[in-house]
């Protein structure tokens, strides 16, 4: 096997599709365009779904990429050694042109030919066919000629039943449900299919807490996932439905890092050349030393993926910095993680810019933006470490002189600590244990709980009612989101549902479904109807209720019992409405309390987001 270093791995990777007559686009945004429902860009298909979906693609039907992604479900995770919240996603497809032959005849090509792994070592997997699709067996055919090339037996064997050995020949491949070997959509709704999956054997020992006996799929560790192919021949409807796509895809993705580490021959992604190279200069400039205790390690680790993330989304085309919403919230969550593991090394001085500059400094080249971008980067790393440095000594003031009065943390104390004073709950723990006590978690998940649902939906960003901050200006907003979604149901009919909604002090847009472009008869009559109600300065309240309470009084919403028991149930009443009232909706709030607080309404844009989904952007006036 070659020990390819990280940069070449995305080399040969492109130049190899290049030779097969693909064009190399370059990675989209972090920040998805036209997406309400991710934060970020979490795969190399993301950017491509109108493609996928049909529309041609100004650089032809093979494209193939390096996309950087950044996922944030596992954030809690890092510290390990293979979580990470930023990684580059190697990927090639087809719009509509070469299927199944090519893109498996290829992957093992390059796998072997171009990255020399030893096709012993690889395993693959394929769909095992339900009610839906049947059971992949053009792939399982492909596979088999494949590896029939050097002259590898390659059976198909089934979890649990037939172990994986490593001799020539034998099970090789294996067939999983749905949960293992279907792709996407990467939303509700959209282009998905089965998938195949190629696995690296490490040739580790089996580890029994798995099960009784190893295979591909298996958590133990001895195979590692290195390449997916998916066949997207579906397109999965609102009813949950698979109906045929009129184009067959593929979308492939690969792990940079994890392909470099295999390849590197070393155990983690922390290990690579190019993380290798980050982590060194935590040690030159701070004095850290990697590789000798596990809870330095940790720490280590956390600063070197946080950092590098955050760098990433502040240098980005369409950057974002520090903020307490949406995906602003996300990069300062990452930055004051990573500051506080720095501090819990002993690292005071002023960390995240230094390390910044090491990641422009090797990833500059695949990504200009960050070069380009790099003085933002720096200043906005600065200001929020320094700013987070004084939260923290606040903090740590405000924690003694409580501490001090009262000889203990209260859960309560301890959540105003972190509300107020943004003390991380770690923090306050430690202290506490420190001086022998201990922090009443109890209480504190209580406190938390009732803050939690805005915090979720802030950090997440794409709650129900996708609202930004609690200023006036949003607030406004917000209600008047819920009089534009009655509006639209009069105007388009009670098929209109809502989508996606994104609230910022200027503007509110929302995402609707409905087939067509709204005529200006209809944006004008909707605009005026909202107009109406704001001038009849009508009465806003909510209650709360259960969800099947809410419906039997005709509220609007998601009705899914994500809230716990009760909901929140905003109305507008209106008694010249037969049903007494003009609006009814689930909704966490906070509205005005008078619709006549709103002043003029205004719908600036109505465009189409996806096939089916409408978006509008209004504002308010004085
Ligand atoms: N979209 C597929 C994945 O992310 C290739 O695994």
């Amino acid at each position: 096997m070659n020990r390819l270093s990280t940069d070449q791995v995305r080399e040969i990777f492109l130049e190899f599709f290049k030779e097969k007559g693909h064009s190399v686009i370059s990675s989209a945004s972090l920040i998805p365009e036209n997406d309400p429902t991710v934060l970020f860009t979490t795969a190399g298909m993301h950017p491509l779904v109108p493609y996928l979906l049909g529309e041609p693609h100004p650089m032809g039907k093979r494209l193939a990429d390096v996309q950087k992604c950044v996922r944030t479900g596992d954030i809690d995770e890092v510290g390990d050694n293979r979580h990470a919240t930023f990684f580059e996603m190697l990927g090639n497809w087809s719009l509509g042109d070469y299927f199944k032959e090519e893109a498996i005849q290829w992957s093992y090509e390059l796998l072997t030919d171009r990255f020399g792994i030893d096709p012993e070592r690889l395993f693959v997997t394929v769909f095992k066919g339900d009610e839906d699709a049947s059971r992949d067996d053009e792939s399982i055919n492909i596979w088999q000629a494949q590896f029939g090339v050097h002259g590898i037996g390659a059976e198909v064997g089934e979890a649990g039943k037939d172990e994986p050995t490593d001799k020539a020949m034998g099970p090789r491949i294996y067939t999983y449900p749905k949960e293992n070997n279907w792709w996407g959509p990467a939303g509700v709704t959209g282009p998905c299919g089965p998938d195949t999956e190629i696995y690296f054997d490490t040739r580790k020992q089996h580890d029994f807490k798995f099960g009784p006996m190893c295979h591909p799929a298996c958590d133990c560790g001895r195979f590692v996932e290195i390449w997916n192919n998916v066949f997207m021949q579906f397109n999965k409807r609102d009813d949950g439905k698979f109906e045929p796509l009129a184009q067959r895809n593929v979308d492939t993705g690969m792990g940079l890092e994890r392909m470099a580490a295999m390849l590197q021959g070393v155990n983690t992604i922390f290990d690579t050349d190019l993380l290798q190279k980050l982590i060194k200069t935590l040690e030159n400039v701070f004095g850290v030393a990697y590789g000798k205790d596990s809870d330095h390690d940790k720490s280590v680790r956390i600063i070197v993926d946080h950092i590098r993330a955050a760098t990433f989304l502040i240098g980005d085309e369409r950057g974002v910095v520090p903020s307490n919403v949406g995906q602003g919230y996300i990069v300062r969550r990452l930055i004051r993680r990573a500051v506080r593991e720095a501090r819990r090394m002993g690292i005071t001085t002023l960390m995240s810019p230094t390390l910044a500059e090491a990641v422009i400094e090797e990833y500059g080249k695949t990504y200009p933006e960050l070069t380009a971008h790099s003085q933002k980067v720096m200043s906005e790393l600065k200001k929020e470490e320094e700013k987070f440095g004084l939260t923290l000594e606040h903090g740590l003031k405000e924690f003694k002189k409580t501490y001090d009065k009262d000889g203990l943390i209260s859960g309560e104390k301890a959540f105003i600590l972190y509300s107020t004073y943004g003390f991380p709950m770690e923090l306050t723990e430690e202290l506490v244990r420190e001086q022998g006590g201990e922090v009443d978690m109890a209480s504190f998940a209580t406190e938390f709980a009732k803050h939690q649902e805005l915090s979720r939906a802030s950090s997440a960003g794409t709650f129900k009612g996708g609202l930004a901050d609690h200023s006036e200006e949003t607030t406004g907003l917000h209600t008047a989101t819920h009089l534009l979604h009655q509006a639209l149901r009069n105007v388009l009919g009670d098929r209109v549902a809502q989508k996606g909604s994104n609230i910022t002090t200027e503007r509110l847009r929302f995402d609707f479904v409905h087939p067509e472009k709204m005529t200006p008869e209809q944006i004008q009559k909707v605009e005026s109807i909202v107009n109406e109600v704001i001038r009849r300065d009508l009465l806003v309240d909510y209650k709360e209720m259960t969800v099947s309470e809410a419906k039997a009084e005709g509220a609007i919403g998601l009705f899914e019992d994500k809230y716990g028991s009760k909901v929140k149930v905003y109305t507008v009443h209106d008694e010249a409405d037969p049903r007494g009232f003009f609006s009814k909706e689930i909704c966490g709030g906070p509205h005005v309390t008078r619709t006549g607080e709103l002043g003029g309404f205004k719908i600036i844009k109505e465009e189409a987001v996806s096939a089916g989904v409408r978006r509008i952007k209004a504002t308010l006036h004085n």
